[in-house]
């Protein structure tokens, strides 16, 4: 591919995610399910006027070539991106504009990187394929999460809900269109990198255990499926409210979401849980049928960044520049 193929301007956006089952444990081996949210992050690449490139987010602006940790994913994936196909001599402008709250837990990280080499690919006029997108984004993710299994990446770039293994890959779950979870943010920001440490460290100490608890985890995602295509919805609560136990005793809740989930609990809802890596972040939970709005608005009343998220069955998406 020759350096001056690339394009003006190339768009793409990505959904965050909601991790519904198996999150920590399927670093480990275990099958999750997790679910694209209404909520997206959408990345613009330009060609810029002069010569340098530039990262821009919410007003911050920064160098593509700027060797601090500002925006490292993105610098990672453009520089993945530049050595197999080329660095275009004119610079390039990277927008970002996302709805996702970064650090919340909702795959913030994974859509932006998703829609960044989606993006990127394009622009120097290479195909946007999958393989290609999740090489580049996991590239781009490893710098955020260490070792990521790899569920946020695909959660955004297929959509919809998916059952995700780290041998296996990912496998849709066929959707009711109605199911919707109740988001909470607890407005503490976290790093999933720690977190996930953590779990490696109790998993250190207690193998065996550890091993229990992620069999136990590659089931509970399994009936996850099942009371999705049933629509068996208090089994589905009852599995997510199960999960929250397990991953509590693996150190990633607090006292804080656990208050924040038992406040949950007390509306019509039918399970509530950490969502992702936990120690902050957000929590879901299962509303009831026809009752979402009535508890929305009231724990809105309560918590600054609550929404209802329905699932999208688009995931990446190019869009029109
Ligand atoms: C983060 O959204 C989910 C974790 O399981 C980490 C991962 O799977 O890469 C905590």
């Amino acid at each position: 591919m020759k350096v001056d193929e690339h394009r003006t301007s190339v768009s793409a956006s990505a959904p965050g995610k909601v991790i519904i089952c198996g999150e920590h444990y399927v670093v480990h081996g275990s099958h999750a399910v997790a679910a694209a949210i209404n909520k997206r992050a959408k990345v613009k690449v330009s060609t810029a006027d002069g010569r340098s490139s530039t990262i821009s987010s919410r007003g911050v602006n920064v160098s593509l070539d700027s060797p601090d940790r500002s925006f490292y994913s993105i610098k990672s994936i453009a520089k993945k991106i530049f050595s197999e196909h080329g660095k275009p001599r004119a610079g390039v402008k990277i927008a970002i504009d996302s709805d996702i709250p970064a650090g919340s837990g909702l795959g913030s990280s994974a859509a932006v990187s998703v829609a960044t080499a989606a993006a990127l690919i394009g622009f120097v006029g290479a195909r946007v394929e999958p393989a290609k997108i999740v090489e580049a984004a996991t590239c781009g993710e490893k710098e955020v999460h260490g070792n990521p299994s790899g569920i946020d990446i695909q959660a955004s770039l297929n959509g919809g809900m998916i059952l995700f293994n780290k041998n296996s890959g990912a496998k849709p779950v066929p959707l009711d269109r109605s199911l919707q979870f109740l988001v909470v943010y607890s407005g503490r920001q976290r790093k999933t990198s720690e977190l996930v440490d953590k779990v490696r460290r109790m998993r250190d100490r207690y193998p065996r255990f550890f091993e229990r608890l992620t069999e136990a985890s590659s089931f509970l995602s399994l009936e996850v499926v099942e009371a999705v295509s049933s629509g068996d919805l208090p089994y589905l609560g009852a599995i997510m409210n199960m999960m929250q136990s397990s991953l509590s005793w693996i150190g990633v809740s607090n006292r804080m979401l656990d208050n924040l989930i038992e406040d949950v609990l007390s509306e019509d809802v039918y399970g509530a849980k950490i969502t992702g890596a936990g120690g902050g972040g957000s929590i879901i939970a299962l509303p009831k049928p026809e009752k979402g709005s009535a508890v929305l608005k009231r724990i809105a009343l309560r918590n600054k960044v609550s929404f209802l998220c329905t699932i999208p069955q688009r995931g990446l998406r190019m869009e029109e520049a």
